[in-house]
């Protein structure tokens, strides 16, 4: 058993959809989240800068007794994580491996499509990961208008299914079978994408295979927390709380519940 804190960060909002995930797969973990709303988006920033942040970040979260850190940030796990995994004595665990692991398993033809921010395509580490197979290939496509619709509550929006469809054109024709949304802000869009890719298409979604891969890993290390009815939920952010406690419902798909405060991530 330990109960310390498993800490989440993300550029800003997305993240919660892990968290949310993390809540209902193990309801007992206590969770500290940062959410970095004033350096928001990091899928249109320089490796540099988004590995700067991402330091960062973990310094903050490296603050709290932390028994982990998931980098809930798909544009972070995709472009930092492969860089700074191994600065730290704290498990880092990011959004790629999971789904990629899901997504092996569950196609059928070896054709797999990933969709993510800019710099997530770019630093192509879905490929990277899943290294050289003849049986498996890769169809990968930046949807960058995906996070700002999101943000601005176009998730069902018919401007947002016609953005969805231009984005998703090349994927149809390329007979995917499997879809990994490769950014946590995705799953607000799914109904939209499934709409567009079909039922036979099976989408992969980041909160749902990460929790399950954290879950698997705390149960093997016997590190499940055992807080029965007494978790701890702490949220930070880098801007202002009144608007991340109004959007993060959407996120969490309920209110959030637990102090939410505000930091100056610069000072780490
Ligand atoms: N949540 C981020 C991701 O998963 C997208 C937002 C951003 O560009 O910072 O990539």
């Amino acid at each position: 058993m330990d109960n310390r804190y498993i800490g989440v960060f993300d550029s800003g909002l997305g993240g919660l959809t892990v968290v949310k995930q993390l809540m209902e797969s193990m309801p007992d973990e206590n969770i500290v989240y940062f959410g970095d709303t004033g350096r928001v988006p990091y899928g249109t920033r320089s490796n540099d800068t988004i590995i700067k942040y991402v330091r960062g970040d973990i310094r903050f979260l490296n603050t709290f007794d932390i028994k982990m850190i998931i980098v809930a940030c798909g544009t972070a796990s995709a472009v930092a994580l492969p860089i700074i995994k191994d600065e730290n004595e704290t498990q880092i665990i990011g959004v790629v491996e999971p789904t990629v692991k899901a997504a092996l398993s569950a196609t059928g033809n070896g054709n797999i499509g990933v969709i993510g921010t800019n710099s997530t395509i770019r630093s192509g580490a879905y490929e990277k990961l899943i290294g050289a197979n003849p049986d498996v290939h890769i169809f990968s496509v930046p949807c960058p208008l995906f996070v700002p619709l999101v943000e601005n509550g176009h998730t069902n929006s018919k401007a947002a299914y016609l953005i969805a469809r231009e984005y998703l054109e090349p994927m149809v024709s390329a007979n995917i079978d499997t879809l990994i949304l490769g950014c946590t802000h995705y799953p607000l869009l799914k109904d939209i994408i499934s709409d567009i890719m079909g039922d036979k298409v099976k989408l992969i979604e980041p909160g749902i295979q990460t929790a399950a891969y954290v879950k698997e890993l705390l149960d093997s290390k016997n590190a499940l927390s055992e807080c029965k009815n007494n978790q701890q939920y702490l949220y930070y952010v880098s801007d202002d709380v009144d608007s991340f406690i109004r959007l993060g419902g959407l996120f969490l798909q309920k209110q959030i519940c637990g102090q939410v405060s505000r930091i100056d991530i610069e000072r780490y």
